[in-house]
Parts: C-alpha cells; sequence; structure tokens
C-alpha cells in the first residue's frame, strides 16, 4: 500500500460480466456501506441506458459522464463502488480512485466472461460477430491496468458471496494495519 493512502471506500473494478455490481452489493451489506454502481448512476440520472448513449452520443460521451463521476466520488466515503468495466482505462479515473479508496478487481478466464455475457445483449462493446475475440483482445489491452488493483481476486471458482467475504477480509486487514488512515467517522 502507499504510505498515506485512506480507504475510506472500496472501488471494484474488472472486466464486464465478472460481478462486480453483485459482489459489489454483498461486500457493501457485510460492511453496512451503500453500494455505488457508476453505470446504474449514470442511467439514473440521464434518464437513458448506456446503450443508448453509447449508440446516440458516442463512446467518448458516455466515458465523459463516467470520468465526472469519478470526480465526484472523490468526496465519498462508506462506500463500495462498482465501476463500468472500462472506467479505470480513461486516465487520471484509476489515480483518483486510489486516492480514497481500497481498489480491488474481479478477475475472470475469457471463457468465463463470455459464458457470464452471452445472453446479455445490454453491453454495446459486445454486440459483435465475434463476442470471444472481443472479450480477449479488450482484456489484454486493460490487464495492465486492471492489475494495478491493490487486491486482485480470481472469480472464476469463487460464488460472489465467497468474494465479497475475500474482498471484505482484505479490506479489514488493509484498514488495521493503518487504522489512522481508515478515515471513515
Ligand atoms: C463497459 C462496461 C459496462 C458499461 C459499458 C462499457 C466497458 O459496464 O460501463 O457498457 O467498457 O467495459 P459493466 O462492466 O458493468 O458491464
Amino acid at each position: 500500500m502507499t504510505p498515506g493512502r485512506p480507504y475510506r471506500n472500496i472501488a471494484l473494478i474488472g472486466f464486464m460480466g465478472v460481478g462486480k455490481s453483485t459482489v459489489g452489493a454483498l461486500a457493501a451489506s457485510l460492511l453496512n456501506f451503500e453500494l455505488i454502481d457508476t453505470d446504474k448512476l449514470i442511467e439514473e440520472r440521464t434518464g437513458r441506458r448506456v446503450a443508448d448513449i453509447f449508440a446516440t452520443d458516442g463512446e467518448p460521451a458516455f466515458r465523459a459522464l463516467e470520468s465526472a463521476l469519478v470526480v465526484e466520488l472523490e468526496s465519498a466515503r462508506g462506500k463500495v463502488i462498482a465501476t463500468g468495466g472500462g472506467l479505470p482505462m480513461t486516465p487520471g479515473n484509476l489515480e483518483s480512485l486510489q486516492r480514497h479508496a481500497y481498489v480491488v478487481c474481479l478477475w475472470a478466464s475469457v471463457e468465463t466472461i463470455y459464458q457470464r455475457v452471452r445472453h446479455q445483449s445490454h453491453r454495446p462493446l459486445l454486440q459483435t460477430a465475434d463476442p470471444v475475440e472481443r472479450i480477449r483482445e479488450l482484456l489484454t489491452l486493460r490487464s495492465p491496468v486492471y492489475r494495478q488493483a491493490d487486491f486482485l481476486l480470481g472469480v472464476d471458482y469463487r460464488s460472489p458471496a465467497e468474494s465479497a467475504r475475500s474482498i471484505v477480509g482484505a479490506f479489514r486487514q488493509a484498514t488495521a494495519a493503518h487504522p489512522e488512515l481508515h478515515a471513515l467517522a
């Protein structure tokens, strides 16, 4: 851990379909934290679906909404923040999360991801002829960023409840090691 980093929140990063929202909700309830799901919050505030924002305004417009939300979250405390899969790829976003959150990456294999997303149609980036290849490409591009998390958790063989318990355990250890930094007052 970087000395001096406060952990007021937990941020979940990772690829589409790894279970950030589900695991995030469970971890939030174990900690008595509030869940913030960035995709959901953007949808609530704009009154539009993520897929519609991508289709009508383009991906850069969606990324700008994500980045604005990331800045706003710098003052959050007691939150589990489940991020959209591409959010940490925009320059500055991961650094911003690292300033206040214990960053956890949920990691799954290409095959697991594909099995989880194959019957879903709300993710514009995977609406291609060869989604497996697309997942592989994007994962390769994103993994150097995802790997910068404080805690990397493989979810291929873990249930959401097990993942949530692991995250809470790791978070408690990290905050117990530096109670003076655990600024949850
Ligand atoms: C995206 C992931 C999605 C959503 C958007 C773009 C990505 O969120 O933000 O479709 O770039 O990986 P989930 O990771 O919750 O599916």
